[in-house]
């Protein structure tokens, strides 16, 4: 029997209610998002969106495959080898797609395939055709179109076909052949398109910050000295791929004591130590939607002065970030928010020293807070979306999520500071989502507050 991969429901089993529940996005929201992308092209025109390609990992071992973002985000298909075709004015339709052919020796081994009749099945595309026959369908397709939307340089291989495909036109013009006469960018509209979530795309969004949360609750249970932390990690992603979310959005940072000033630590090979802190920066991917939180704890439970210090100093820099997370304030205002509250902070401790309006300008607060406040988050962590529009910071609107992480590391060899502060790294992050009248923080699961932190590591949780 024909099992059909695509598009399977994904079905969590949320262990704190045992509830069941659904949540994928339906082939109506894939079609409306295809008509809003539509209405925006110009007349005449074709967009091309080619699947992801598959990554070789060693010799004849690949990556685990994960479609495209833009790509899954107009159709939903999960499968390699697949270019997707819109074409508003077409008569026969404007959803094509090229896809690999049913091939039952291929899916016996490889897996199943939707092939172009299950594509039409199962997509709504309106009509499917075999990869192999692409060079000589489409330029058929783009004939007479005069304009070509697609990613141009995002892949060098893919480029090098679609101009294959237009000169391939251009050969025939004598024989009156209308090659396209523009080539224009498809990621603009459609990336801020991603901007906005849809209510299904919230609850995904909720459901993979849940999880993450529980994941990092997990992580500060199973935390004492001696343990590492690629099995503080491992505690991390097994809670993830038994809640449905097989994968983490990107690879997990879990960094003890140094390392916790190391931004992007992804080795996790360390043992952890009493007396020092560990940061967690783990999320899961649900649905091709990402989670990105940060916590930041005492690897025996509690915290010492200087730890609390700077991490009350980081989380009150997040909260005044947070209220200024609402429609009508600018992306960069929670930014300036949380630079201030920081760079007073370290003045109070004496890890600065000067004016405070002066150590603002002057940007000296980066030596300990070096990254922005956070970026948008969608089906990609770091997701798509201009911060500024016309030269000016974009207004924050219902329906956007962006990450809210400040953080404080004194590098171990900073011997401008007092030694018990060398060494500390601390981040705080959380998912939010704009609303009517503000924000919705989705990842508040996981406790931060330093009393929350040592009751749960205490087992009063
Ligand atoms: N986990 C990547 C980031 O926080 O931006
Ligand atoms: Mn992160
Ligand atoms: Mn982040």
């Amino acid at each position: 029997m024909h099992k059909v991969a695509n598009r399977t429901l994904s079905c969590i089993n949320s262990p704190s209610h045992m509830e069941y529940s659904v949540l994928t996005i339906t082939n109506k929201e894939f079609a409306r998002r295809r008509k809003q992308l539509m209405a925006h092209m110009e007349p005449n025109s074709i967009a091309i969106l080619p699947a992801a390609p598959e990554r070789t990992r060693s010799r004849d071992t690949e990556y685990l495959y994960r479609q495209d973002s833009d790509f899954y985000y107009l159709s939903g298909f999960l499968e390699p080898e697949s270019v997707l075709v819109l074409i508003p004015e077409r008569e026969h339709g404007a959803y094509v797609m090229f896809c690999r052919e049913r091939d039952r020796e291929r899916e016996t081994w490889d897996g199943y395939r939707l092939g172009p009749e299950g594509v039409c099945k199962n997509l709504g595309a309106n009509d499917a055709f075999p990869i192999d026959d692409i060079d000589e369908i489409l330029p058929g397709l783009i004939e007479g179109r005069e304009r070509v939307y697609y990613a141009m340089g995002k892949d060098t291989d893919f480029d090098h076909q679609v101009m294959s495909w237009v000169n391939s036109i251009r050969a025939k013009v004598r024989s009156g052949a209308h090659p396209p006469g523009e080539f224009l960018d498809l990621d603009h509209y459609l990336h801020d398109m991603r901007l906005y979530k849809s209510a299904t795309e919230v609850s995904i969004m909720r459901k993979a910050g849940e999880i993450s949360a529980n994941a990092h609750i997990r992580a500060m249970k199973a935390c004492k000295p001696g343990v590492f932390e690629y099995q503080l990690e491992a505690d991390i992603l097994h809670e993830f791929a038994r809640n449905g979310a097989r994968n983490p959005a990107y690879n997990s940072i879990v960094g003890g004591g140094d390392n916790g000033c190391i931004l992007h630590y992804v080795e996790n090979r360390n043992e952890l130590y009493s007396g020092d802190l560990v940061l967690i920066d783990a999320g899961c991917e649900l649905e091709h939607y990402a989670a990105d939180i940060t916590r930041t704890f005492p690897v025996n439970g509690k915290f010492n002065k200087e730890q609390k210090a700077l991490y009350e100093l980081t989380l009150s820099a997040q909260q005044a970030a947070i209220e200024k997370i609402k429609p009508g304030n600018h992306w960069n205002e929670p930014h300036e928010a949380s630079v201030r509250v920081i760079t007073e902070g370290l003045l109070a401790l004496g890890l600065l020293n000067g004016d405070l309006d002066q150590l603002i300008e002057d940007e000296k607060y980066k030596e300990f807070y070096m990254h922005r406040i956070g970026h948008w988050l969608g089906m990609d962590v770091h997701d798509v979306g201009d911060y500024k529009v016309g030269g000016e910071w974009r207004v924050l609107e219902p329906g956007m999520c962006m990450t809210v992480e400040p953080g404080i590391y004194v590098a171990p060899d900073n011997i401008q500071v007092e030694s018990k502060w060398r060494g500390i790294g601390i981040r705080i992050e959380d998912d939010v989502l704009i609303t009517d009248s503000g924000c919705e923080v989705m990842t508040s699961g996981a406790p931060k507050t330093v009393d929350d932190i040592e009751a749960l590591m205490a087992g009063h949780d």
